[in-house]
C-alpha cells in the first residue's frame, strides 16, 4: 500500500485542541506519514508549550516562529516561510483547522502548490465581516478540497455557497474529542483547591476579542460590570496576553487586581481550565470554542457578542449572546434556572477523529492516491 504524506497544521491555542485528536488517531494508520507544523502564531510557554504537552502532541517537525504583527504582517510570514517548509517536504495533503490567521495563510499556500486541502472545522459563520476570523473561515472553505463540518447547519451553509456536495463531510465536533482524551486528568485536576474553589459556586471568565478588549471604554464598562457580578458569585478569570496587554494600557490591571472576588491568572492549561469550567456555575466569555466546550457540558454561558459562528450553542446547547448591558441580568436568570431544555448536538461524542481519519481515507481512494 502506498503512503500518504500529510501535513498537520497548528498555530494559536485552539488549533492545538482540534489537531491532537487527529494526531493520535492518525498514528494508527500505517499508511499515513505525518508531520505537525506550528506557525508560532501563538508562541508564549502558556499558549503553545504547556497546550502541546497537555494535548500529548510532540515538538513540531517544523515551528515557523511568525509571532505576533498585524494581520497582513502576520498571514504575510506564515505564508513565506510555509511556502518553503511546503516545497521542500512536498506533502501530498495538507489540513488546517479553524480560523486564526494562519489557518489561511497555509491554506492558500498549500493551495497554490497544488497540495489537497482539508479544512477541520468548516462552514461556520458569523455573518459579521468585521471579525478577522469570518474571513479566514470564508477564504479557507473556498479553496478546500475537503470541508469537515462540526454541524448540520455548517453542511447546509457551505452548499449554499456552491461548494460541491461531494467535498463536504459532517464529522461532529473535534474539541469534544480533546476533552474525553483527557477527561480523567481533567476530573483528577487540583485546580479547583488550588483556588479555593472547592464546593463553591464559582464563574469563569475568558475575554480576548478585539471587539472587547480593544476599545477602552468597552473594557473598562466590561471590569465595572465584573466587579459588581462578583460580589454576587466570585470569579476566575485567566488572562489572555492581548487582553492583559489592554488592561495594563488602560491602567486597569491594577485596580482587577485589587478586586478581593476576582482571581486573575495566566492562561491556564487545557486540563486546568476544563476542571474549571466543568466544576463552575457560569462561564462568561467570548472564545469560539468555549461555547461549545460548555454546551458539551451543560454550564450555562453567557457570551459577549453580538453574533456567533456556533449557531448551535444557542438553538441546542447552553449558550445564551449578552451584551455588557444585560449581561447581569442574564446571569441572575440563569443562575437561578439553570439552562433548560439545553442538549448535546449531533456527533459531539468524542468519536469526531474517528470519522475524520475515515473521511481522509476515503478522500485519498477516491483519488486513487492509496
Ligand atoms: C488569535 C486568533 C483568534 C483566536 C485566539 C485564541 C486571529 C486573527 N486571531 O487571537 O481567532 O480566538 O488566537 O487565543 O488569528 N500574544 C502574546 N503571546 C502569544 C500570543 C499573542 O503575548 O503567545 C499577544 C501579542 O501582543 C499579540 C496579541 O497577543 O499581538 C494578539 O495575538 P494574535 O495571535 O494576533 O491574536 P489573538 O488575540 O491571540
Amino acid at each position: 500500500m502506498r503512503s500518504i504524506s500529510i501535513h498537520l497544521v497548528v498555530a494559536a491555542r485552539p488549533n492545538m485542541m482540534k489537531i491532537a485528536p487527529v494526531f493520535q488517531k492518525l498514528k494508527e494508520k500505517s499508511w499515513a506519514k505525518f508531520k505537525l507544523i506550528h506557525t508560532g502564531q501563538h508562541y508564549d510557554k502558556e499558549m503553545s508549550n504547556v497546550f502541546l504537552q497537555d494535548l500529548q502532541l510532540p515538538s513540531p517537525d517544523f515551528l515557523l516562529s511568525v509571532g505576533s504583527g498585524t494581520h497582513a504582517q502576520q498571514t504575510a510570514r506564515v505564508m513565506e516561510r510555509y511556502e518553503e517548509v511546503c516545497i521542500q517536504d512536498n506533502p501530498d495533503i495538507v489540513i488546517v483547522a479553524g480560523d486564526v490567521n494562519s489557518t489561511m495563510a497555509c491554506a492558500i499556500v498549500a493551495k497554490k502548490l497544488q497540495k489537497h486541502l482539508a479544512h477541520l472545522e468548516a462552514g461556520l459563520r458569523s455573518f459579521d465581516r468585521s471579525m478577522p476570523e469570518e474571513i479566514n473561515r470564508i477564504l479557507t472553505d473556498s479553496i478546500s478540497d475537503i470541508l469537515w463540518t462540526p454541524s448540520r447547519d455548517a453542511n447546509e451553509q457551505l452548499l449554499k455557497e456552491g461548494i460541491s456536495p461531494d467535498s463536504i463531510d459532517f464529522v461532529g465536533n473535534i474539541m469534544m474529542d480533546s476533552f474525553e482524551m483527557l477527561r480523567k486528568k481533567i476530573e483528577a485536576c487540583s485546580t479547583l483547591d488550588d483556588f479555593g474553589f472547592k464546593h463553591k459556586k464559582f464563574g469563569v471568565v475568558t475575554l480576548h476579542r478585539p471587539s472587547n478588549v480593544d476599545d477602552p471604554n468597552s473594557l473598562k464598562n466590561i471590569i465595572e460590570t465584573l466587579s459588581r457580578i462578583s460580589r454576587e458569585i466570585p470569579l476566575v478569570f485567566p488572562v489572555h496576553p492581548r487582553t492583559r496587554e489592554r488592561l495594563e494600557k488602560n491602567n486597569l490591571l491594577d485596580k482587577l487586581n485589587k478586586m478581593q472576588s476576582i482571581v486573575l491568572t495566566q492562561p491556564l492549561d487545557y486540563v486546568q481550565f476544563m476542571s474549571l469550567v466543568k466544576s463552575s456555575s457560569a462561564v462568561i466569555t467570548d472564545s469560539g470554542g468555549v461555547q461549545e466546550e460548555t454546551t458539551y457540558l451543560g454550564i450555562p454561558c453567557l457570551t459577549l457578542r453580538e453574533t456567533t459562528e456556533r449557531p448551535i450553542t444557542v438553538t441546542e446547547g447552553t449558550n445564551r449572546l449578552v451584551s455588557i448591558e444585560n449581561l447581569e441580568a442574564n446571569l441572575k436568570t440563569l443562575l437561578q434556572g439553570g439552562c433548560v431544555n439545553a442538549r448535546v448536538p449531533e456527533f459531539w461524542d468524542g468519536k469526531t477523529a474517528e470519522r475524520v481519519v475515515e473521511s481522509l481515507e476515503r478522500f485519498c481512494q477516491r483519488k486513487r492516491m492509496l
